[in-house]
């Protein structure tokens, strides 16, 4: 298996995200032993915000790109080529006012585009990116799986939806989630992993 480790956390190894995504690769390369994995920590190399000289990049046929515009798109040509030869993708959450942290929405808006990733036809939207699985390791500081924060994780959501649209369906969630709630936070981690751990044995 070639495997895709996104890194979002700036909390380096001390990161809760990076430490349940570990669980996962753990677990990953027990079933999968000659796997490959690929590593891109999107806190320490961030990608630049989407902006108009990118769109225009994708916009404008290759042999018409001028020097800045091939500049512009070689993120997106890079994070795609990634992608396409991946078959599995860890990718470490970490929580951020209920959402994904900017530097994996900026990933995410170099990585969905029209024609590439997905495209418009007749029957609605295709997704281009077949036949990879993602899990995801959300570390989040509340609770939200269940109880009354439940309406308020834009992560998972976002991501099975955003995934999905490009062509990801097959995507796993992990969470080790209350890591600030005295009386939660000191067993959270263990649980968490323990979870993983209990998932890949079945
Ligand atoms: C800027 C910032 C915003 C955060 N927002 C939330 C939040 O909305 N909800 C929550 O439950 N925890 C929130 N947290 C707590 C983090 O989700 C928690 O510390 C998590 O462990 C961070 O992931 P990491 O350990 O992988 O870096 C926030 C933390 C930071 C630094």
């Amino acid at each position: 298996m070639k495997i895709l480790r996104l890194e979002t956390s700036f909390n380096g190894k001390s990161s809760k995200s990076y430490q349940l995504g570990n669980a996962i690769l753990k677990n990953l390369l027990k079933k999968y032993p000659d796997s490959k994995i690929h590593t891109r920590n999107l806190a320490q190399n961030e990608l630049p915000h989407f902006n108009e000289i990118h769109f225009t990049s994708f916009a404008t046929p290759v042999e018409n790109l001028s020097s800045e515009l091939k500049n512009a798109a070689q993120y997106s040509n890079d994070a795609i080529d990634e992608l396409m030869q991946t078959d599995i993708i860890v990718i470490d959450v970490p929580m951020y006012n209920f959402t994904i942290p900017s530097s994996l929405k900026a990933w995410i808006d170099h990585v969905a585009r029209s024609g590439v990733t997905f495209r418009y036809t007749q029957n609605g939207v295709e997704g281009l990116v077949k036949n990879k699985k993602v899990y995801l390791a959300i570390a989040s500081g509340g609770i939200y799986s269940e109880g009354p924060m439940k309406d308020y994780d834009f992560t998972e959501k976002y991501l099975r939806n955003i995934l999905g649209f490009i062509g990801i369906q097959d995507v796993v969630a992990f969470r080790v989630e209350g890591v600030a709630i005295p009386g939660i936070k000191e067993t959270a981690m263990p649980k968490a992993i323990q979870t993983v751990d209990e998932s890949f044995a079945y």
